[in-house]
């Protein structure tokens, strides 16, 4: 159960450098002031509640989603119960922010509690409440672990993930539970929310934003998911590289000091000088070889980006 094949591991290393190093840039500015980082943290909690409660199906859009939070509206033709989950979750963020500290060690109460947050009003038998009983998931290649084994399962995850006895460094820790966490599969329902909510309690306690998984890659997030069934993290951690990526550049793009600009590679190959093509340089943005994040369909990247890139390859020769 707790095997890993890491063989990915050293394909990613340029792409864990630069996150990073990111990550160091963000804690060691000057402090951006507290109205721009409570309005980046407000819309990352639209955009996370959004996301996330999208992959599982809710219908609601980006946008009711913030009517619904800001503004305490009712959507017409929404459910109630997609309301109930779209304030359940902002319930659950906060929460998370509140117990979120750099000591913060993970605790299955918190899990729990999260779940709790993430079911209220909807399955109230269920919230909160590890499964007794068999489930299955929809698509996947195995069918998770019968349910009176999921309370011990549940302890030595936690035990694998504070212990870390293969060193894996926090992205990659947290990919692992998020993983292995919908692999045991504890709950009847809200697995997905729960995990994508409690795998940021390892990112941010060691001051990383949260990552967040995008609806748009839904399809992607599930074959990743299928492919860590069989003890393969390769193509999870990218997913986690790039969400993880995206946030931090939305803090970056913040700073005043800020030169760095981000253009679509559509654009940035018009440019003069430019020794690359497109394809190329969308290969290594979705490699992670670049400094590049996606937004919508398009990869953006950087003029510094590619240079960097140019550099370091001359340098290995
Ligand atoms: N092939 C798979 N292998 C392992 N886990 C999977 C696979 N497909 C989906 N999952 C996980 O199971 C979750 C769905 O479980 P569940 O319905 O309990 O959670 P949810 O929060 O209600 O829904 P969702 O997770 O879709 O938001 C997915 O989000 C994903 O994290
Ligand atoms: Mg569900």
């Amino acid at each position: 159960m707790w095997e890993i094949d890491l063989t990915y591991r050293e394909e990613l290393q340029t792409t864990f450098d630069r996150l990073y190093e990111k990550k160091q840039v963000l804690q060691t500015s000057r402090p951006l002031p507290n109205i721009a980082l409570n309005k980046i943290r407000e819309s990352l909690s639209i955009e996370w509640t959004y996301n996330s409660n999208s992959i599982e199906g809710n219908t609601m859009s980006l946008r009711e989603t913030q009517m619904v939070l800001q503004e305490g509206i009712t959507v017409k033709g929404k459910s109630l119960r997609e309301h109930f989950e779209t304030h359940n979750h902002d319930k659950a963020i906060d929460y998370l922010f509140s117990i979120v500290n750099d000591e913060y060690k993970l605790r299955s109460i918190d899990i729990l509690s999260l779940h709790g947050f993430v079911l209220r009003s909807i399955e109230d038998d269920f919230a909160g409440r590890i499964r007794n009983g068999g489930v299955r998931i929809t698509g996947a290649n195995f069918v998770p672990p019968n349910a009176n084994r999921v309370s011990d399962l549940l302890d030595e995850l936690i035990v694998f993930i504070n212990e870390n006895p293969l060193q894996l460094n926090d992205i990659e820790l947290a990919t692992v539970f998020h993983h292995k966490l919908v692999y045991i599969h504890p709950f009847f329902d809200g697995n997905g929310r729960t995990v994508r909510l409690a795998m940021n309690l390892l990112l941010m306690r060691c001051g990383f934003p949260p990552a967040i998984i995008l609806k748009n890659d839904r399809k992607k997030y599930y074959e990743a998911l299928n492919q860590a069934n069989k003890g393969n993290y390769q193509k999870l951690t990218v997913l986690m590289t790039q969400a993880l990526e995206r946030t931090l550049n939305i803090y970056l793009n913040a700073m005043p000091d800020n030169d760095k600009e981000y253009i679509e590679i559509s654009n940035l190959v018009k440019e003069p000088d430019m020794p690359y093509g497109q394809e190329y340089i969308s290969l290594l943005a979705r490699q992670g070889k670049i400094d590049a994040y996606k937004e919508g369909r398009n990869w953006l990247t950087t003029r510094e980006a590619v240079e960097d890139y140019i550099l370091n390859r001359k340098r290995k020769r």
